[in-house]
């Protein structure tokens, strides 16, 4: 696949071989010829190898909530290296799991003061599925086997996220799926477009989860996972009603509720999750990104009191749940989540967020009338800009937005014609008007 780009000349002549590294969820033949780079980051901003400042419209990836290179989050990573470096969590433990686990487990919805740590949210959201099976074999009811996701949803790249997952481009170059899963419909509607925050009319919606139950019957069915805003997918906002819905079916069915919150949590909406800021409290909740400040993987699932006991009051005498990471409460994630959650408490970022949001919303829908914006969608800092694609080339327009934007010193993420913003959430005002300013300028002069 890189044979065509393997004599392309590197960036500059002191720089590696480009064409080794394969890179992830990313076009290599283009990007080889056409290498964009980031060499440091700090607060809002990053810089190319040249120099250049890049206005940070995405926390990297969705995960640099507290902003870049925190000193407290470095000294923090520092001492822990030369501290301890490693230690098992088989068996064995280090003191800075457990308090990481409390911590959590504080700012988590009440009831879910369970906590497994694992590296990613690919992770968590396998990690989440398979505690969801656990649980029901534990309680003697094993039928219960079948996975609910929803189209258009985003639960990493595993074999379960993927399978549980809803976007086409991610699942159908591999057919070894896991078999019994099925999925509800996602929640965009062409009408709600330029919907300010959540649409109408999401208990209906939501409604369609009893005709999967009818269809399979809820004795066959363990979970359903959802994101609460769908985020890879480019911002779908819940409409109003549909995840409490969702929780009032797959309470009288028995059926697990898993919010899958990699993006939403760590105030992202405002909120320490999503579950607290739409008040709706699932059975089991994924994280991941915003935990370190993305700053040394790790992803964790907070589990019900019930579930985990469940599980592990039931088990013979020995391990409980044969699952686990190598790296899972790793000391060094431990102690930059640890120095994350600190800044995240101290410097109120969370409320910081939530105050700022009708700004940001304002903001965005600006763009509302801008050249081939169809769809404008906003809920906490997150915003989709949805565009008309270019004929017979779906996704150009937007790739060309990100492009421009980044070589005019912006920061967005594109997913197929759409842009998502979800800047770190010390963001100002003027960077807020800088970021969309410049899309709003990008797509003046684009075909
Ligand atoms: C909701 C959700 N779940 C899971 C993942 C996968 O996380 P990771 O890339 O850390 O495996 C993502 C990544 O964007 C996500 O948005």
């Amino acid at each position: 696949m890189l044979e065509d780009v393997a004599g392309s000349p590197p960036l500059r002549s002191n720089e590696a071989d480009l064409s080794t590294f394969w890179m992830p969820f990313t076009n290599n033949r283009f990007f080889k010829k056409n290498p964009r780079l980031l060499a440091s980051a700090s607060g809002m901003t990053y810089r190319t190898p040249d120099g250049a400042e890049i206005l940070d419209g995405t926390a990297g990836l969705w995960c640099v909530n507290a902003g870049h290179a925190r000193a407290e989050i470095v000294d923090a990573i520092a001492r822990q290296a030369a501290t301890l470096d490693f230690a098992p969590t088989f068996q064995l433990a280090h003191p800075q799991a457990f308090e990481l686990a409390s911590r959590l487990s504080a700012i988590m919805p009440a009831g879910l003061d369970r906590i497994f740590f694992t590296n990613s949210g690919s992770e968590s959201a396998d990690t989440s599925l398979k505690i969801a099976l656990a649980y029901h074999l534990a309680r003697g009811q094993g039928g219960r086997n079948r996975l609910i996701g929803r189209a258009r949803g985003y639960h990493g790249t595993n074999f379960g996220g993927m399978a549980v997952g809803g976007i086409g481009g991610n699942r159908k170059g591999f057919q070894t799926q896991l078999p019994g899963v099925d999925h509800l419909s996602h929640t965009y509607r062409p009408a709600d477009a330029f919907t300010r925050g959540q649409p109408a009319g999401g208990a209906a919606m939501a409604d369609e989860l009893e005709a999967l139950i009818a269809l399979h019957g809820a004795h066959t069915i363990a979970a359903v996972i959802v994101e609460p805003v769908a985020g890879s997918t480019g911002v779908l906002v819940p409409p109003v009603g549909y995840l409490e819905r969702l929780r009032e079916i797959t309470r009288a069915h028995g059926i697990l509720l898993i919010f899958d919150e990699v993006i939403t949590g760590f105030g992202r909406v405002g909120a320490a999750t999503a579950s607290e800021r739409f008040g709706v409290t699932p059975d089991l909740l994924n994280m991941a990104k915003g935990i370190t400040n993305g700053t040394v993987p790790m992803g964790a699932v907070a589990v019900s009191r019930d579930v985990h006991d469940t599980i592990v009051n039931s088990a013979e005498p020995g391990i409980e749940l044969f699952h686990g990471y190598t790296y899972s409460a790793h000391p060094v994630a431990t102690a930059a989540a640890l120095a994350t959650l600190e800044i995240y408490e101290r410097d109120g970022l969370f409320a910081h967020a939530r105050a700022l949001e009708d700004h940001w919303e304002t903001a965005a829908h600006s763009l509302r009338g801008a050249p081939h914006v169809v769809d404008v969608r906003n809920f906490g800092l997150m915003a989709g800009i949805e565009l008309a694609p270019r004929p017979g080339a779906p996704g150009a327009r937007a790739m060309e937005v990100f492009h421009r934007c980044f070589d005019e010193g912006v920061l967005v993420r594109v997913t197929g014609d759409i842009i998502a913003l979800s800047p770190p959430l010390i963001v100002t005002p003027a960077q807020i008007a800088r970021i969309f300013e410049q899309i709003g300028k990008v797509l003046t002069d684009l075909a």
